[in-house]
């Protein structure tokens, strides 16, 4: 493709749709201004900011200190400040109408998170990037960097101390609209270790489209929404229009973000979509630590440590010259016309509730071959369990484990051959995103059982014809068969595709 025959257009494009903002700073654009073979000295290299595990941080060590202060000078601010607490936190979403007489070229920025859309990486990369600058300008400390949580680690499940003590509106850290139970997460209680688990989302290789599944779906799904209600319960992280006023929701998308450049580091054919020009090009726009308007896109945050200036601790160091972005092979991209494998009988919707609930699909192929792996590409081509037309009227932070052909009597164990994983619904209800502005497509939710299957074939627990989908709720917060209208996840369609 001829827009990418040289990196210099990539690193060009990003300073100069900025407008003149010097995210990307002149001197390393011209660094990269050059094609060819080689590594370019890139004299601004030292400056490149490194986001750190929390864990690895004194709780009252300097960077924290940094975090507090920032964060209590950003809220010390009014909202029509577009570098105030509130004001970034409702570019996420917000139920709140903008004061009277804030101009459209502010408000327009508000409710525009990008969700069950392809978007959702590059635009919370955008979203954090500025946000960082604002909130390093806030706490003074040029080199200040956004720490990470990552609960995946042992014995790092636990919200992390500084953002629960001091437990009361002395600590810029601390909310009281959390999780109360079930974990506890003002407690210190851990997070279930299904939850917090990346491997399902670091085992794809195919970034994901608007119609293929990938990293993308699957890193929505988990740990990202998965993580929001763990946290939120009926508080702030369920909900797309208010997670983002928990200073947690800046920890846990930095590990978001990070998982992603995990992703990419791990090679094998991974790459991100710089063939798609939709999610190249597609601009949103932000606001920098100035409070001017800025506008990004995926092309211009594909490679953080050269394009953005930051990189995290369990990355290497930047090699000097670094080229990332090739491509250019038009690996995949298929207009994916998906085959169903299963459907209900009849076709009416299903309902989420407080109680296990069974779904039998019936196989509209006979035998078990159309289920097994494709070996001609098994990750292109993944077996799919697909979840249409979701709506709630209430975020709630319940997810849903979800077992296949779980045997009537068998015990749930997430362990077993029946466990394909974790649903919770963040931002995907049709009735909240009404008042949303996202840009991207909106899909279905789905979830990889390629290797669910194939087990359960080669161990003869499934010799084809019905499915059997068990939704059992989880992490509801009082241990009560019921469950307010409002907070039912209803779904329009449920089905078994092959992509
Ligand atoms: Cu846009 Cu984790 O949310």
């Amino acid at each position: 493709m001829e827009k990418f025959e040289c990196n210099r257009r990539i690193f060009m494009g990003g300073a100069a749709m900025l407008g003149g903002i010097a995210a990307v700073r002149p001197d390393r654009a011209i660094a990269h201004d050059q094609c060819g073979p080689g590594p370019i000295p890139d004299p601004a290299l030292g400056s490149t900011k490194v986001r750190r595990n929390i864990f690895s941080l004194d709780p009252s060590g300097p960077e924290i200190q940094s975090l507090r202060q920032g964060v209590a000078a950003m809220k010390a601010r009014p909202v029509d400040d577009p570098t105030s607490w509130l004001f970034q936190a409702n570019i996420h979403g917000t139920v709140d109408n903008p004061p009277q007489g804030m101009p459209a070229e502010l408000s327009s920025t508000w409710s525009t998170c990008e969700h069950s859309s392809y978007f959702f990486l590059s635009w919370h990369r955008i979203y954090l990037f500025f946000f960082e600058r604002i909130l390093r300008d806030a706490s003074g400390d040029a080199d200040f960097a956004l720490p990470y949580w990552n609960y995946e680690i042992p014995g790092q499940r636990v919200l992390p101390l500084p953002l629960r003590e001091p437990a009361d509106t002395s600590n810029p850290l601390f909310v009281s609209q959390r999780r109360t139970f079930g974990p506890n997460i003002n407690g210190g209680e851990p997070v279930p270790v299904q939850v917090t688990s990346s491997s399902e989302a670091m085992r794809t290789t195919f970034f994901g489209s608007p119609t293929v599944f990938g990293l993308t779906w699957q890193l929505e799904m988990q740990p990202h929404n998965v993580m929001h209600g763990v946290i939120g319960g009926s508080g702030w992280m369920s909900d797309p229009r208010f997670a983002a006023r928990d200073p947690v929701f800046w920890l846990h998308h930095a590990n978001i973000d990070r998982l992603w450049s995990v992703w990419n580091a791990q090679g094998g054919g991974r790459e991100d979509p710089v063939n798609d020009a939709i999610w190249m090009d597609t601009t949103f726009a932000f606001f920098d630590e100035t409070g001017a308007k800025v506008e990004m896109s995926g092309s211009d945050v594909l490679n953080t440590a050269d394009q953005l200036d930051y990189r995290y601790d369990d990355e290497p160091e930047p090699e000097i010259g670094l080229v990332l972005v090739g491509g250019g092979d038009g690996a995949e991209t298929s207009a994916a016309g998906s085959t169903e494998l299963a459907a209900p009988a009849t076709e009416s919707g299903i309902t989420l509730g407080a109680s296990p609930i069974d779904i039998g699909l019936a196989a509209q192929v006979d035998g078990t071959e159309a289920f097994t792996t494709n070996a001609a590409s098994p990750a292109a081509q993944p077996v799919l369990l697909e979840l249409g037309m979701i709506d709630y009227a209430e975020p709630s932070g319940h997810w849903y484990e979800i077992y296949i052909n779980l045997p009537e009597g068998a015990e749930p164990e997430t362990l077993s051959a029946y466990y394909a994983g974790n649903a919770s619904f963040f931002a995907q209800s049709r009735t909240l995103r009404e008042n949303m502005n996202m840009k991207g497509e909106h899909q279905p939710v789905r979830l990889d059982i390629t290797g669910l299957l194939n087990r359960q074939i080669q161990e003869g627990l499934w010799d084809g014809g019905e499915i059997v989908v068990q939704f059992r709720p989880n992490g509801l917060e009082t241990a009560t068969e019921s469950m307010p209208v409002d907070q039912q996840i209803s779904i329009g369609s449920i089905r078994i595709v092959r992509q």
